[in-house]
C-alpha cells in the first residue's frame, strides 16, 4: 500500500516487534487516553488497527497529550519500542511509540457513545451518528467483508463470461410483487417513475438482445414491511443466462456459492440437495427450512382420528408434532412460556399440546384425560420419541397456517437447544414452487415469484382447470433458514406469457399496457432463458454471523423505513412541489 508520507509513514495496524527502533509517523483517532503517574498512554486508532503512544513527563508535548479528548484526530511521530507489558489481544500489542512530536489535526466533540466493540450506544443513537458507529471495528469488518465478497463475485462471474450491465433506476411501475417506490417526473407533470423492485424485465430484454450471460450488483427497492433480513433498498447479485435449463442454472450458482464459502469461510459445501417445495412445507412448514437441526414435523391427524374425544383435535384439519430430544425435563413454567410464544399475535396459534416421555417409557401429556395410554404410546412411536423426550403439538383449521406456526415453534426450540450454530452452514435448493399463490388481500391468484416464471411443462394443462396446482420452474437457494437467492426459467413464448397474464386476471389491454414492451420484444426472437438473483446483504450477514442485514449496510434504514441520520423521508418544500405541479393533500384515515 502506498501511503502519503506527508501525513504518515505507517498505519496504526502494522507495526511489530521487528520494527523496534524505527522512526515512524502515524495518524488516527484518539480511542482512549490513560494518565498513569508521570506517563500518558494514548490508544491511536485508524482503519487498520490500534497502536499505543507513550509520552512521559518532561517530553515536549506531554502537556498537550494531557489535553486530548476522545476522537481527536492526531499525528504522532516517534520511535517504535518493545513494550514491557505486552497486550496479546491486538496485533500491535508487542510495541509502543515513544512520541517526540504530537500534532492535533482536528478536535472532536465528545462522541455520544463509546467507539468500542461493545459500545454503550443504543440502536437509534448509533444510527443517528452512523459515521461514528462505522469507526467501530466490528461494523467496519462487516463492510470489508462485503467489499471482499463483491470482488469475489465479480471475479467468479467474469471467469464464467458474464457481462455486468447497468440498467436504469427510473422505470415504470409494475403492479405485481411488492409495492413500488415512486418518483414524480417534473418534465412529465402528474406522471411517476417507479424504482425497480429488481431489474427482472430488463435483464430478460438483455437476453433478447443476445447478451447470453448478464449480471449486475444492483440496488433494488421495495416498499414492504421491514424485518431483520429486509431493507427497503437492498442489493442483489442479479444474473440471467440464455440457452440453459434448470440444472445448468442450479449448477452454475451452486458453484458460485461453493466458491464463496470456500474463499470466505474455508468451508467446502457438499453437492446440495434439492427439496420440492411441498416436502419443505410438510416437514418444516417453511419454504426456507433451517436444516442445521432435524426436528421434522410428524403429521398426526390420522392417528388422533382413531381416538375421538378431544374436540380441538377432532375438529382440526391439520395436527402436527415435533419431538424435542431430551426436553421432558422442561418445567411447567417453560412449557407455559412456549404456549405463550405460539399464542403471540405474530404467530397466532390457539394453544399447544405437550407430551413428556417419562423414564419408564410411559407418556404424560397435557391431554391425558382425553387419550388412553395406548393412544399416547402410538403417538410416541409415530414421533420416534424415547424416554426423556418432549413432544409438542399444534393443530388448526388451516393446514398452511398451522404448519407455519409449528415452524416458528421448531425454530424457537432450535434456539433454546443451541442447535442454530452460526458457524455451521446447511444449504439447499427448494424447487417445484407453486406457480401461483392465493392472495387474501387481493382475492385472486398472484404469482409466487413473478409473472414471467415458466410453468412446469407437465402442468400446463392445469393452467385452465386448476391453476393453483401448477408447479413453477423456480428455485430458491436457502442457507440456515434464510432465503439467499431465487430465480426461475422464464417464459419466452408470447402466447404462453399472454396466457399467464390472463390467469392472473389481466385483461389483454392491461397486460399490453403494463408489459407490452416485453411481449413485443418476445416477438423478435427471444431465446430460452433463465436466471437467479442472490441477495448480497443476506449473503454477507450469513457469512459474518450477523443477526440483521443492517449490520453490513453502511447507511441502513430503521424498522419504520427512516434514515434517522439524514432524517429522511421528509416533506418537500413548496418550491419543489410547485415545480412538480403537485399538491399534497393527505387523505384522512
Ligand atoms: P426475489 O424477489 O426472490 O427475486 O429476490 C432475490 C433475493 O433478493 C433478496 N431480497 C432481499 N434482501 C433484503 N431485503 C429485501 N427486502 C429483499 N427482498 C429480496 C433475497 C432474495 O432471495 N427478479 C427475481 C430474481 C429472478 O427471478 O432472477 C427476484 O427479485 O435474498
Amino acid at each position: 500500500m502506498t501511503l502519503n508520507t506527508d501525513y504518515r509513514t505507517k498505519t496504526c495496524g502494522e507495526l511489530r516487534l521487528e520494527d523496534a527502533g524505527r522512526e515512524v509517523t502515524l495518524v488516527g483517532w484518539v480511542q482512549r487516553v490513560r494518565k498513569m503517574g508521570g506517563m500518558t498512554f494514548i490508544d491511536l486508532r485508524d482503519r487498520y488497527g490500534i497502536t499505543q503512544l507513550v509520552l512521559s513527563e518532561g517530553d515536549k508535548d506531554f502537556e498537550l497529550a494531557n489535553t486530548l479528548g476522545r476522537e481527536w484526530v492526531l499525528q504522532a511521530t516517534g520511535k517504535v519500542m518493545e513494550r514491557s507489558s505486552k497486550n496479546s489481544n491486538i496485533p500491535t500489542g508487542d510495541i509502543e511509540i515513544i512520541v517526540d512530536r504530537l500534532n492535533v489535526l482536528n478536535k472532536s466533540l465528545t462522541p455520544p457513545f463509546t467507539i468500542e466493540e461493545n459500545t454503550d450506544g443504543g440502536d437509534d443513537l448509533r444510527m443517528k451518528y452512523r459515521y461514528l458507529d462505522l469507526r467501530r471495528a466490528s461494523v467496519r469488518r462487516n463492510l470489508e467483508l462485503r467489499h471482499r465478497m463483491t470482488i469475489l463475485i465479480r471475479n467468479f462471474l467474469d471467469s464464467q463470461k458474464f457481462i455486468e450491465v447497468e440498467t436504469p433506476f427510473l422505470i415504470g411501475s409494475t403492479p405485481e410483487g411488492a409495492r413500488d417506490f415512486v418518483v414524480p417526473s417534473r418534465m412529465n407533470p402528474g406522471q411517476f417513475y417507479a424504482l425497480p423492485q429488481s431489474p427482472q424485465t430488463l435483464k430478460q430484454l438483455l437476453m433478447v438482445a443476445g447478451f447470453d450471460r448478464y449480471f449486475q450488483i444492483v440496488k433494488c427497492f421495495r416498499d414492504e414491511d421491514l424485518r431483520a433480513d429486509r431493507q427497503p433498498e437492498f442489493t442483489q447479485v442479479d444474473c440471467e443466462m440464455s440457452f440453459v435449463n434448470q440444472d445448468d442454472i442450479i449448477n452454475m450458482f451452486e458453484e458460485m456459492a461453493r466458491y464463496l464459502f470456500r474463499e470466505v469461510r474455508g468451508v467446502e459445501l457438499p453437492k446440495l440437495r434439492q427439496m420440492p417445495w411441498a416436502e419443505a412445507m410438510r416437514l418444516y412448514g417453511s419454504d426456507k427450512p433451517d436444516l442445521r437441526f432435524g426436528m421434522e414435523f410428524v403429521e398426526l391427524k390420522d392417528l388422533f382420528a382413531k381416538y375421538p374425544g378431544f374436540g380441538v383435535f377432532d375438529e382440526a384439519k391439520y395436527i402436527g408434532g415435533i419431538c424435542a430430544k431430551g426436553c421432558a425435563s422442561y418445567t411447567r413454567k417453560q412449557l407455559d412460556q412456549l404456549t405463550d410464544f405460539v399464542k403471540r399475535p405474530q404467530i397466532g396459534a390457539k394453544g399447544m399440546v405437550y407430551a413428556r416421555v417419562q423414564d419408564d417409557g410411559s407418556v404424560k401429556s397435557s391431554v391425558d384425560k382425553f387419550y388412553s395410554q395406548e393412544a399416547l404410546a402410538e403417538l410416541k412411536t409415530a414421533m420416534g420419541a424415547e424416554a426423556g423426550d418432549l413432544i409438542l403439538i399444534l393443530s388448526g383449521e388451516d393446514t398452511m397456517k398451522t404448519r407455519k406456526q409449528l415452524c416458528e415453534l421448531r425454530l424457537e426450540m432450535g434456539n433454546q437447544l443451541g442447535l442454530r450454530d452460526k458457524d455451521k452452514f446447511e444449504c439447499l435448493w427448494i424447487i417445484d414452487f407453486p406457480l401461483f399463490e392465493w392472495s387474501d388481500e387481493e382475492q385472486r391468484l398472484m404469482s409466487t415469484h413473478h409473472p414471467f416464471t415458466m410453468p412446469n411443462p407437465d402442468d400446463i394443462p392445469l393452467l385452465d382447470s386448476d391453476p393453483a396446482k401448477v408447479r413453477a420452474k423456480a428455485y430458491d437457494f436457502v442457507c440456515n433458514g434464510v432465503e439467499l437467492g431465487g430465480g426461475s426459467l422464464r417464459i419466452h413464448n408470447p402466447e404462453l406469457q399472454a396466457k399467464m397474464f390472463e390467469v392472473l386476471g389481466f385483461t389483454p389491454e392491461k397486460a399490453q399496457a403494463q408489459f407490452g414492451f416485453l411481449m413485443n420484444a418476445f416477438k423478435y426472437g427471444a431465446p430460452p432463458h433463465a436466471g437467479l438473483a442472490y441477495g448480497l446483504d443476506r449473503w454477507v450477514s450469513i457469512m459474518a454471523g450477523l443477526d440483521s442485514i443492517r449490520d453490513c449496510i453502511a447507511f441502513p434504514k430503521n424498522n419504520s423505513g427512516r434514515d434517522v441520520m439524514l432524517d429522511a423521508p421528509a416533506p418537500l418544500d413548496d418550491v419543489q412541489l410547485d415545480e412538480l405541479q403537485l399538491k399534497v393533500d393527505l387523505k384522512q384515515e
